[in-house]
């Protein structure tokens, strides 16, 4: 008998196709997967596709003279140990949310008390509605898991937040719901694997919100107040941490490098956008990752208009400071959440950067002297030093996504204790 079986719900959307792929990936892994398509989902992929594979009949619609069993809905989401929808369209999603049923796939959410986890799909414009975030808030709220939709060019032609997740990850994510110790066959388990190897997935089920670059301050519409940062240290860390299986998000200043792919990205170029983005944010955050280059202070009025040169020989800016977004987050803390910060000095690194630990209720720093050679702004490379309640560690000179790697593996020695 197999271990555990699941039902498999696919709506219509053009990413209907990977649902195969999950499927044969969950069968791999020893599950019964019996398969439930909206009426939409199969302009998209014939029912007769999954029944080839599963052995079983599809159920598009219950009432349909060929469906065998006659209380279909019923039956099906009382015999399953988990309902994965991929792809789930915000129709659907808006449905479970406001208890409608007047499909298939609806009524067996309805009556069924199986976890659930969904993994949305859909135009870029259509997830950022209000109202499908309104609807995913309101699951979460019922206790539904979700694998969020990563950033990527979609189906329409457009560049944005909506495309399926690598079906894998959905997958772990799924097996991880059901047991952590169950694996898909070839997948490496993670004893047997040193931390940060490319594939040891040992941050699933956290959801990393991350700070990058640096922030620019309006003194008129064409001039600022900004830094040097690149973004490459931050988007670092996004990137090994979706590599290990956690869900990423990233909150971006102004940057130079380029995001890494497949990573949901929100834009938000000044320190109170950024602060804005970070609140909004974070109840889905587990881990908080402060590495952005915050201005401490901004412009107390940005000017509408060009500021005009003409017979003005010296000019004061009056400064006003910033919200501190990592001081916030710290306060805002809810259980198990981990607050990281970064540290940039010139001068008495580790005792500055020990005072910003304490005063910001941090639980790890990373300081990094930004003098040395190899350092800092802009750079491949980065030295520090990682503070964190255990205990100090030294990060010689290494690439900025080797020390990403080192940094998860003092976050995980934290969420471990
Ligand atoms: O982007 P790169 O070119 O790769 O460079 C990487 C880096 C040097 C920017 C990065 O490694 C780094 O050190 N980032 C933090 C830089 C910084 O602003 O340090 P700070 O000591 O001023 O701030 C301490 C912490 O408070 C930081 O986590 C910062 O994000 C946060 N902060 C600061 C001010 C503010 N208003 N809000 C904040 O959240």
């Amino acid at each position: 008998m197999s271990k555990y079986r699941i039902g498999l719900g696919v709506t219509g959307g053009i990413a209907a196709y990977k649902a195969i792929e999950v499927m044969r990936l969950l069968q791999k892994a020893g599950c019964d997967v019996s398969v439930a398509m909206t009426r939409h989902a199969t302009e998209f992929i014939q029912p007769l596709t999954f029944r080839a594979l599963t052995d079983k009949y599809v159920i598009v619609d219950d009432y349909d003279p060929e469906n065998p069993d006659p209380i279909a809905h019923v039956n099906f989401s009382q015999e399953i140990d988990l309902l994965l929808v991929v792809p789930a369209t915000a129709n659907i999603i808006a449905k479970f949310a406001n208890g409608i049923a007047d499909d298939f796939l609806s009524s067996t959410y309805l009556a069924s008390t199986a976890p659930v986890l969904i993994a949305p799909a859909m135009n870029t414009t259509m997830w950022e509605q209000p109202a499908t975030q309104r609807n995913i808030e309101q699951l979460k709220t019922d206790g539904v898991r979700f694998v969020e939709p990563v950033a990527g060019e979609l189906a329409c032609k457009t560049v944005g937040t909506g495309k399926l997740e690598d079906v894998e990850n959905i997958v772990r994510q799924a097996l991880a719901m059901l047991d952590s110790t169950f694996q898909i066959p070839g997948s490496e388990t993670r004893e047997n694997l040193e931390p940060g190897t490319w594939n040891n997935k040992d941050l699933i089920g956290e959801h990393f919100l991350i700070t990058v670059g640096g922030t620019r301050e309006a003194i008129d519409p064409v001039r600022f107040i900004s830094n040097h940062s690149s973004g490459k240290m931050g988007f670092a860390v996004a990137e090994a941490a979706r590599k290990r299986g956690a869900e990423v998000t990233i909150v971006r200043g102004s940057t130079t490098a380029n995001p890494p792919e497949g990573i949901r990205v929100i834009d938000a170029v000044s320190a109170r956008a950024m602060f804005d983005a970070v609140m909004a944010e974070l109840g889905k955050a587990t881990v908080f990752v402060g590495a952005a280059a915050v201005a401490d202070y901004a412009p107390a009025h940005a000017a509408s208009t060009k500021i005009k040169k003409d017979g003005i020989e010296t000019m004061t800016l009056e400064l006003k400071k910033t919200p501190d977004i990592l001081s916030e987050v710290s306060k805002r803390r809810k259980d198990g959440q981990l607050v990281i910060g970064f540290a940039a000095e010139t001068n008495d690194v580790v005792t500055y950067a020990k005072i910003k630990m304490g005063k910001k209720g941090l639980d790890l720093v990373v300081a990094n002297d930004i003098t040395k050679q190899g350092a800092g702004f802009n750079t491949d490379t980065n030295i520090a030093t990682v503070i964190s309640r255990l205990g100090e560690t030294e990060l010689p000179l290494m690439s900025k996504r080797e020390m990403a790697d080192k940094i998860l593996d003092e976050v995980l020695k934290l969420r471990k204790k």
